[in-house]
């Protein structure tokens, strides 16, 4: 395999280490930086990445406030809860896990949180201030592979950078971060014809689909950085990215495994978005 790995595992414990640190300066300042995690229903996916969040905010000494809410809460609700976290001066940070069921709009509730609180970078204004590259918070996954790649050594600028996926949470964001990192950035997606010719070009592809197998040895540039933000169930119960990943070693310089690639990166990132917001606080708290 003449592929480096790039080891999420061993970076992302070093930016543990890093926030644990500042965990403790803070504290000795009387501030104990603290998350709350508000889950909406019994999603089992929502579930476990919500016990591993809080799991991960032990580790390093932060407070984490779990909130969770049954399936029927009305979005009314879910405000109300939003807005007491909102003024609490004990949280310093708040994250909805993601997707909420289907009576409540998403958007309103992510609207709601008070942007200074906003660990996700989700809220509009957060999103606006990605784009102008003046910024408190970094959405986890980006901001996650973007520290994988500086570990590593690796330089966007003037490289071709193509991202598969144009969600809000992870392709909009990636491509701005790449872009600011004076990459040349394209996002392709489902409608994008050619697609392996689109791809072929990239010197650090970033697939974000959510398909199995779906990025193949002939879609990637020899040499290229592949990042798999993929992160799918198959039949079997193994986790498996969107890479072919043993026949796409064979060809890239690095390549991120799935698990323990970006997964542990956009864990990391979270508790360093709590630690920032602890932090700043605005509110004085
Ligand atoms: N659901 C899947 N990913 C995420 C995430 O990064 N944040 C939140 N809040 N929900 C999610």
């Amino acid at each position: 395999m003449p592929a480096k790995l790039l080891d999420g595992k061993a970076a992302s414990a070093k930016v543990r280490t890093q926030v644990a640190k500042e965990v403790r300066a803070l504290q000795a300042h009387g501030i104990s930086p603290s998350l709350a995690v508000v889950l909406v229903g019994d999603n089992p996916a929502s579930q476990v990445y919500v016990r591993n969040k809080e799991k991960d905010c032990e580790e390093v000494g932060i407070r984490s406030v779990g909130c969770r809410l049954s399936t029927d809460t009305t979005q009314e609700e879910l405000l109300t809860v939003v807005d007491r976290l909102n003024r609490d001066p004990m949280v310093h940070g708040i994250l909805v896990q993601l997707p909420l069921p289907k009576q409540i709009d998403e958007r309103a509730v992510i609207a709601a949180i008070n942007p200074a609180k906003d660990v996700d970078a989700f809220h509009p204004s957060n999103v606006g201030r990605i784009m102008l590259d003046d910024y408190d918070f970094l959405p986890c996954t980006p901001a996650g592979i973007m520290e994988l790649l500086a570990d590593a050594g690796i330089s966007p600028a003037g490289k071709e950078c193509v991202i598969i996926g144009r969600s809000n949470i992870v392709g909009k964001p990636m491509a701005m971060l790449l872009l600011h990192a004076n990459g040349t950035v394209t996002i392709a997606h489902s409608k994008t014809p050619n697609l392996a010719e689109v791809t072929a070009r990239a010197d650090i592809l970033v697939s974000a689909v959510g398909r199995a197998g779906f990025v193949t040895a002939d879609m990637v540039k020899p040499g290229a950085v592949v990042i798999d933000v993929g992160m799918n169930r198959l039949e079997s119960g193994k986790l498996a990215g969107d890479v072919d990943f043993a026949a796409v070693a064979e060809k890239a310089s690095y390549i991120t495994p799935v698990p323990g690639g970006v997964g542990p990166m956009t864990r990391a990132m979270l508790l360093k978005n709590t630690v920032k917001a602890a932090a700043l606080r605005p509110t004085n708290a």
